[in-house]
């Protein structure tokens, strides 16, 4: 009898543990920022909500093209990090839909990017773009270190820069629509393709090229200051340049998926990954992009935009599908292709 009682009690208690299970619920996220720092978000979300969360890491223009691809039957419901251009795109396309989180703490930036998508998209973070050079091949190659973007685009760097592709790379698109900005769009190309006959690799992932500077690899990326700011800060010999004619910036955000099938999470996700407190634990895994929330701490290692030039982006044209498509056009026919030097 005694037995019998404790089994039954262990099946009640087995029930009513699965029961929270479900009522805590799920989430299904595709992450675009560095996988340790998507770890850190699913791990502590899980813990401060019970929600149960399934993601992955994708980088920004692939999620896009997913997103897209699953717009009939969305398997995702939340796409966090990541550039904030094809977030917008995104936004535009129908393909997300409004948070109603408040934005009143964000950083003007931060709102910004839910003003242009009509509340579909909030920025989380920003960062500068750059270039990186590893000092000891630089030295050993007996090459001189690059200052500006243009200095890039010469013979004596042939197959020593990587830098990763705009297709699926939001770095790589936001170098683009940098380099659109800054030198006009016919300039721009041709620079690009001057530069593209120095470059020995393509990556899919932006900050993939830096990690090849710092491990050797290759001489020059191209990529966020922050990336390579934690790997000079792990111990590599990179060495970090703001290009001399100014540079561009991202604004990282985050979007709930329109057809979110676990939509009360997703919003719980949004107000939770723009909370100061979970915004400042982003040093933990070196993750120095500054903060959207004027209340979270920012890295002292963090590259301070206000000390970088920075061109004053245009988030609403280059985060339209007509300019992505057709400057991704022209990547791909005379970059891609460019024959190297
Ligand atoms: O977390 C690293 C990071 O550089 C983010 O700042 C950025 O939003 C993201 O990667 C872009 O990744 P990708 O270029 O692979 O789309």
């Amino acid at each position: 009898m005694k037995k019998k009682i404790s089994v039954s009690t262990a099946l009640f208690g087995l029930a009513m543990f699965s029961q929270a299970a479900i009522a805590a619920g799920s989430l299904n996220v595709v992450c675009s920022a560095e996988q340790s720092w998507c770890d850190l978000m699913t791990t502590e979300f899980e813990k401060q909500t019970g929600i149960d969360v399934a993601m992955v890491r994708k980088s920004t223009g692939e999620t896009l093209a997913q997103v897209r691809a699953e717009s009939e039957n969305p398997k995702t419901d939340i796409w966090w990090g990541g550039t904030g251009d094809p977030h917008l795109i995104a936004a535009s396309e129908g393909l997300t839909q409004p948070s109603g989180v408040d934005t009143s703490d964000l950083l003007g930036w931060a709102v910004n990017m839910s003003n242009i998508s009509e509340g579909r998209t909030v920025g989380i973070y920003a960062g500068a773009l750059g270039i990186a050079y590893n000092s000891e091949l630089i030295k050993e190659k007996n090459l001189e270190a690059p200052a500006c973007w243009k200095d890039l685009t010469d013979v004596s760097y042939a197959g020593e820069i990587q830098v990763a592709n705009p297709n699926s790379s939001g770095t790589a698109y936001t170098e683009l629509a940098t380099f659109v900005q800054l030198f006009g769009e016919e300039e721009a190309i041709s620079l690009l393709t001057e530069i593209g006959k120095n470059v020995n690799q393509y990556t899919k992932s932006g900050s993939a090229p830096s990690k090849a500077a710092a491990r050797g690899e290759t001489s020059i990326s191209i990529g966020f200051m922050h990336d390579m700011v934690k790997l000079a800060s792990s111990g590599f010999p990179l060495e970090i340049v703001a290009p001399c004619e100014g540079t561009g910036y991202e604004v990282g955000a985050v979007s709930i998926i329109e057809g979110a099938k676990n939509l009360e999470s997703a919003k719980k996700w949004v107000e939770f990954s723009l909370d100061p407190a979970v915004q400042s634990r982003s040093v933990e895994v070196k993750a120095f992009q500054v903060p959207s929330n004027s209340k979270a701490t920012v890295a002292p290692e963090s590259p301070g935009l206000s000390s970088i030039k920075l061109i004053d982006y245009d988030f609403a044209t280059y985060g339209s599908s007509e300019t992505r498509q057709r400057l991704l056009a022209r990547w791909d026919t005379d970059v891609k292709n460019a024959e190297k030097n």
